[in-house]
Order: C-alpha cells, then structure tokens, then sequence
C-alpha cells in the first residue's frame, strides 16, 4: 500500500463534516480514535484535521477520493458520535493538511465556537459558516 503523498492530484477529493460525540465520550475514547485513525489514514494517504469542542466533532478529510469514501462509510457507523452532517466536500487541487495524518485540537489549543462568534461570518449561512470552520483549522495549522 502506498503511503505517498507526493500525489498526483488526480481524484483528490475533500470532505468536512460536523458531528456530535456521544454522551459521555471521554479522553480514552479521543485517544483510541485517533490512534485508529491516524493508522489507517497513514495506509490510505488521507490527511487532515479532528476538532472537538463543546460536544462536538468537526472533521476535514482529504486524500485519494475512493479512499475517503471508503474511511467515510466507516466513521458514519462509528457509535462514538452521530447526527453526521457533511458541511462540504468535493474536489481538491491540493493538500491543506499534508503534515497530519489526523491533527487534533480541542478548546485547549483554540476556541472555534469562540472564532466564529468573533469573526464577520454568518454563522446562519452554510457557505460562510463552512469557510469559517476551515479557516480556523487551516489558522490552527501554521
Ligand atoms: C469523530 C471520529 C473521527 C474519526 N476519524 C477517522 C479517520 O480519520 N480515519 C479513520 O480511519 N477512522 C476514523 N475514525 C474511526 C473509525 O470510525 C473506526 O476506526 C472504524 O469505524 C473502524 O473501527 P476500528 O477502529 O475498531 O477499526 C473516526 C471516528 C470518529 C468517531
């Protein structure tokens, strides 16, 4: 399996999505997450970045576009969260996250609630409420 992220951009495909963590999800259960992320997505040369914050998971996912299908039917039956809203997908020109196999935050690095209280974006519109979060978590990055 290739673990090259040298890519080509053919088929590079993106997705971000909202989701609440179950009741009572604790720093185990982070931990054991991402440990099984951050493995496959190595093996599947997906990157990206997991925030989670005042009960809730949101996640970008980019790689190879039949990989992140595959990795997305599995996390939408993953039972650690549910109400999976895919905020934006589509094609991708070239990696924003290629430095983490699965970057974590959490309030403790960067307040998003905070960020988009604060920034001029509607939080009403989808489209300036998904450029919002990914401008925090590209913001997170550098
Ligand atoms: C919020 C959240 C994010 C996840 N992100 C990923 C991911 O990026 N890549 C991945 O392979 N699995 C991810 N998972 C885990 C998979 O859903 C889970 O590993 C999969 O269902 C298979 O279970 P296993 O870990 O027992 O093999 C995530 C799970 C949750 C709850």
């Amino acid at each position: 399996m290739t673990n090259d992220l040298a890519d080509t951009t053919d088929g590079l495909a993106f997705v971000l999505y909202r989701s609440a963590a179950r009741d009572g999800l604790g720093k185990d259960d982070l931990q054991a997450i991402l440990a099984s992320a951050r493995e496959r997505n190595g093996q599947h040369g997906i990157t990206g970045c997991l925030h989670h914050e005042d009960g809730l998971f949101f996640q970008w996912l980019e790689g190879p576009a039949e990989k992140i299908d595959l990795v997305m039917a599995m996390i939408r039956k993953d039972g650690r969260h549910d109400q999976l809203t895919v905020l934006d997908d589509g094609a991708l020109n070239q990696r924003r996250f290629r430095d983490w196999h699965m970057r974590f935050s959490d309030r403790n690095q960067k307040s998003l609630m905070d960020w988009l209280a604060q920034s001029d974006a509607s939080t009403v519109n989808p489209g300036e409420y998904t450029r919002g979060i990914v401008a925090f978590l590209q913001a997170l990055a550098i």
